[in-house]
């Protein structure tokens, strides 16, 4: 089996670095993996319903007993604190103790919420992250962020916690509902925007494979995604300036994620906030060259919405938009190009706070009408 290994240098749990591992059917030898580097930690596996559903779970233990935590319904309305405390208290229950690796099996939502009990399960035990769809594989599954939603906004409560390691597998993809997995590709596009016009260009002639889910091609996908983030991680691993660029598009991606009840997917979202991005750009004179239409047109590619649903309440928006983590005095920060391929930096800060007339302004042009 081909295997590429991607190192994140981070003081992470177990040492100061993590491996992440990606190849093509590689999760059933996940767990002898984790249990051969760590033979003195018992496995707990935490999953949603969803991906148990689809096999995975199955083929992470092979017929194995091993105790599992398996969040119902999938998705973003079991991301709250409950579930937090649910799943630690069956670790509890099943007499675990800091002897614990526990393995998240799933998308983001997942990998967020099995992250967050693993940090606060006894003062911290290891995470292995094992994420199976795109927008896990590309951006939630590394670089430590875990958290869950609060009633009033998006990963209002969560810390820090790097992975002890990271396996992507991407037949996992394979079987991938087509709205998820297009979804996740916004990621990649974000990726590829703020940091390598390279990429972005790769994006734009392998658009039809990617779609196509052709194994080489997600490989690399999964490869660039991957190193792209480790080297931000890397310079700021718990975003004190640089790494606010891999918010780029979710500033009012998160808006709108809430706005909407969670009906529109996250990288859905991202996919809206990044055209917004690029209107507030417009809006600032920072445009002079033709990076909108081509991030638009990529993100049409890949079937992804680029305008905010019209029933979506716009003064809702707003107001999420004045409790974004990234906002400073109730007035929100964005992420925004210098080009395509580089994010912009002015006084050596990397998110910009933006006037509420010019957001509002941006909003207002972005609701779709048709
Ligand atoms: N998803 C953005 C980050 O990991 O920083």
């Amino acid at each position: 089996m081909n295997v590429q290994t991607i190192q994140v240098n981070v003081p992470a749990v177990e040492k100061d670095a993590y491996p992440i591992a990606i190849g093509e059917g590689i999760i059933p030898e996940v767990l002898s993996d984790v249990r051969s580097k760590r033979p003195k930690l018992r496995a707990f596996v935490v999953t949603d319903a969803a991906v148990a559903g689809a096999g995975h779970l199955h083929t992470l233990l092979g017929g194995e007993k091993v105790g599992t935590f398996v969040i119902e319904p999938a998705g973003e309305a079991s991301k709250h604190i409950g579930t937090v405390t649910a799943i630690v208290e069956t670790m509890e229950k099943a007499g675990l103790g800091r002897d614990t690796v526990v393995l998240a099996l799933g998308g983001g939502t997942v990998g967020d919420i099995a992250g967050f009990a693993a940090a606060i399960f006894k003062r911290g035990v290891p995470v292995v992250q094992i994420p199976t769809t795109t927008v896990a594989q590309a951006d939630s599954a590394i670089g430590g962020k875990t958290g869950v939603d609060s009633l009033i906004s998006k990963n209002a409560y969560g810390v820090f916690w790097h992975p002890a390691a990271v396996y992507i597998d991407v037949r996992t993809l394979t079987t991938l509902d087509e709205r998820q997995y297009r979804a996740g590709l916004a990621e990649s596009v974000k990726h590829a925007a703020i940091l390598d016009a390279e990429y972005f260009e790769w994006l734009e002639t392998h658009a039809e494979t990617i779609l196509k889910r052709d194994m080489q091609v997600l490989g690399r996908l999964a490869s660039m995604n991957c190193t792209i983030k480790a080297s931000v991680v890397e310079e700021d691993p718990t975003e004190k300036n640089k790494r606010r660029i891999l918010n780029y598009g979710h500033t009012i991606g998160h808006a709108v994620e809430s706005a909407s009840g969670y009906e529109l997917l996250h990288g859905e979202c991202v996919a809206i906030g990044m055209a917004a991005a690029g209107q507030i750009e417009t809006e600032l004179g920072l445009v002079g060259d033709n990076r909108l239409e081509r991030i638009e047109s990529l993100l049409k590619g890949l079937g992804l919405p680029t305008r905010i649903p019209a029933d979506l309440p716009s003064a809702r928006l707003i107001d999420l938009l004045r409790t974004d983590k990234k906002a400073m005095a109730g007035r929100p920060r964005f992420v925004l190009l210098e080009r395509l391929g580089m994010a912009l930096c002015r006084d050596g800060q990397w998110a910009h706070e933006v006037s509420e007339d010019t957001v509002r302004k941006v909003v207002k042009q972005m609701l779709d009408k048709q």
